[in-house]
């Protein structure tokens, strides 16, 4: 008989879900371990670090990391914790520094992390310390097209087996120019609210016209985008696609329409036109013309916690979140149009953003209902579509057969649960990659 499983918290012929997932401490704490403690975690772009020596301080779960950029232009993800006793060796957000000085006692690292110099190595130490095992604790670091990836666990697959097929749908949008794209930001807020819900959050095309019926009613009248309603969402084709926890959503439709991003304004839709025309041939041969011409990746989560597009979902605490909000351009679009997308996108999706504020709400009581002592005890209902999802002919992943559906959450759940109740990488399954990966996209870019 197997060992029975720690977590069984989705039911997968019912879709309800134990709410204590998303206030338990015991759990939270678990999480940090099995999850994040072992997948692939975005922590940032490579556009953050683009010169030698460059450093961008960011985070993997609550573990605090210097993403730097050694003299031989190599990254790395370093924990920013003194192996003396435990200072922080960073301080600030970002910057350029061959080396990073320990304000305690003084220990100095080298930006690849080894520690270069220790004051009284001689006098104090006696030259019996062994500073070829005392550098900085280092992550394993990828890079999908410029999109920095770090993970703790060395049992773990390679990024591209991590990512899978999703890559076939995130080339839509990270994969497009020849010269890349750019982050800028981030904008940081927190927000009361468990990390899971604004994940889980990402396939939710459900809430849409209820939620944000004011702020779309407001971007149908000024903005001249067309009314969002539950009729129109439950016809839409557009589909929701699974692979290895990542939740995809997309538009699926060839009618030489520029993708909708935030900025998009009767005043706008030239810009983006004009944008769309004069770079459909380079998309064309970068990701084939089925992806290039009809697949419009949406809202889309890569497990745990990245979300629409460059957005980290960091922890903090069981009830609490750590947004980072980074735009994402093309590197090469013209500087009109990078800065109507930086613009729209904070309108949006900013912490001052319209649908942000709408979101936010929701999520907060969502979170609560699990601390009450009678609300935890009845759970969450994820049964929407239960038994309407599976392999297409044309898109790779499980997809559901309609765009309203729960499927990439209940899956997202279960997804959780393997990582929670694995004992190493050996028991995480994955996907096979099958898609046919057309045009000359690179994971490299
Ligand atoms: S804690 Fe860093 S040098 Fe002592
Ligand atoms: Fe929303």
């Amino acid at each position: 008989m197997g060992t029975a499983r720690k977590y069984a918290v989705i039911d997968p012929g019912t879709g309800k879900i134990d709410r204590s997932i998303f206030s338990e401490q015991a759990i939270y704490d678990d999480e940090m371990e099995k999850i994040f403690g072992r997948a692939w975690l975005m922590i940032g772009h490579e556009s953050l670090v683009p010169a030698v020596d460059d450093f961008f301080h960011t985070y993997m779960g609550e573990d605090p990391v210097i993403l730097s950029r050694d003299g031989q232009g190599r990254l790395h993800a370093l924990l920013n914790m003194c192996r003396h006793r435990g200072n922080r060796v960073c301080r600030v957000d970002d910057g350029n520094a061959k080396r990073f000085t320990c304000t305690y006692h003084g220990w100095t690292y080298r930006n690849d992390g080894a520690l270069e110099y220790v004051p009284g190595e001689t006098e104090a130490y006696y030259d019996a310390l062994d500073k070829g095992s005392l550098g900085l604790i280092e992550a394993r670091v990828d890079t999908y097209a410029g999109i920095v990836f770090a993970t703790w666990a060395k049992d773990a697959p390679s990024l591209e087996a991590y990512l899978g097929d999703a890559r076939w749908y995130l080339d839509t949008v990270f994969n497009r120019r020849d010269g890349g794209m750019q982050a800028l930001g981030p904008i940081k807020w927190l927000e009361p609210a468990n990390w899971k819900t604004m994940v889980d959050n990402c396939s939710d095309n459900y809430h849409v016209p209820t939620s944000h019926l004011a702020s779309a009613r407001v971007q149908t009248r000024w903005l001249g985008r067309p009314p969002l309603s539950h009729e129109d969402q439950f016809a839409s084709p557009n589909k929701h696609a699974f692979v290895n926890g990542h939740g995809i959503t997309f538009r699926d439709a060839d009618d030489n329409t520029p993708r909708y991003v935030h900025g998009m304004s009767k005043e706008t839709s030239r810009v983006f036109r004009q944008y769309h025309e004069a770079t459909m041939p380079e998309v064309e041969r970068r990701l084939g013309p089925l992806r290039a011409r009809r697949v419009q990746l949406g809202n889309h989560s890569v497990f745990p916690n990245g979300i629409l597009g460059l957005r980290l979902a960091l922890p903090r605490g069981p009830l609490k979140t750590e947004f980072w909000h980074f735009v994402l351009v093309d590197r090469d679009a013209p500087e009109e149009l990078k800065r109507v997308i930086r613009i729209g996108s904070q309108a949006n999706n900013g912490a001052a953003g319209m649908f942000e504020q709408d979101d936010v709400d929701n999520w907060r009581q969502v979170t609560a209902a699990s601390t009450s002592r009678l609300g935890r005890r009845h759970p969450q209902d994820l049964s929407m579509g239960l038994g309407h999802a599976g392999p297409h002919p044309d898109y790779p992943g499980l997809v559901s057969e309609r765009y309203i559906s729960e499927n990439n959450q209940r899956l997202f759940y279960r997804r959780w649960e393997e990582f929670m109740n694995a004992e190493s990488w050996a028991q995480i399954p994955l996907d096979p990659i099958k898609a046919r990966f057309d045009g000359t996209a690179t994971m490299r870019g």
